[in-house]
């Protein structure tokens, strides 16, 4: 058959987000981890759907690995942006990592979606993608397709809507 089109997503938000664990939910069965644990600096990740195969920067949200995440955005053709949906007091950290990235000589002035998951949506003191997309100032970017959905990483829930409108953007 013919070969899927490839696309590289950079995966990005701070530490304990759930970035790892919604790439392991991605993942075909043979290659998931049992146990996560944080990122040190960046793995490389592979997972498919019917339209595209992607290849996932994993990036580490911990401070000292954020300046990692620049070197990456030049050859990605989206990026996805994980929040903690219940940390509303690192809501601003993230806002503001945001707020760089987006700034950023690779990434502004070029057409590249960004999906963002509010995720750990099932915690008693998450917020709403709503509330979340207000408090990262998401109505503001006018220059890019960007789309939030919320998500359990340990269920899926609400991962290939996501995925499925990243791909839409892409293929
Ligand atoms: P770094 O690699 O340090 O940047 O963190 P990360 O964003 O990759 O987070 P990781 O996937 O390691 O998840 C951090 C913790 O959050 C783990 O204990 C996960 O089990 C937990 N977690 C991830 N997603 C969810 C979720 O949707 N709900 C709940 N309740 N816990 C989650
Ligand atoms: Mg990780």
């Amino acid at each position: 058959g013919m070969k899927k089109k490839e696309a590289n997503v950079l995966v990005v938000g701070l530490d304990n987000s759930g970035k790892t664990t919604i790439l392991n939910y991605l993942k075909p069965e043979e290659c998931k981890s049992h146990d996560i644990v944080p990122t040190v600096g960046f793995s490389v990740e592979k997972f498919a759907n019917s339209s595209l195969q992607f290849t996932a920067f994993d990036m580490s949200g911990q401070g000292r690995y954020r300046n990692l995440w620049e070197h990456y955005y030049r050859e990605c053709h989206g990026i996805i942006f994980v929040v903690d949906s219940s940390d509303k007091l690192r809501m601003v950290v993230a806002k503001d990592e945001l707020d760089q990235l987006l700034s950023h000589q690779d990434i502004k002035n070029r057409r590249i979606p960004i999906l963002f998951f509010a995720n750990k949506m099932d915690l008693r003191d998450s917020v709403s993608s709503v509330k979340c997309s207000s408090l990262m100032g998401l109505e503001l970017i006018r220059d890019k397709a960007w789309h939030i959905c919320a998500s359990n990483a340990m269920t899926g829930e609400g991962l290939h809507e996501g995925v499925e409108w990243l791909t839409d953007q892409i293929k």
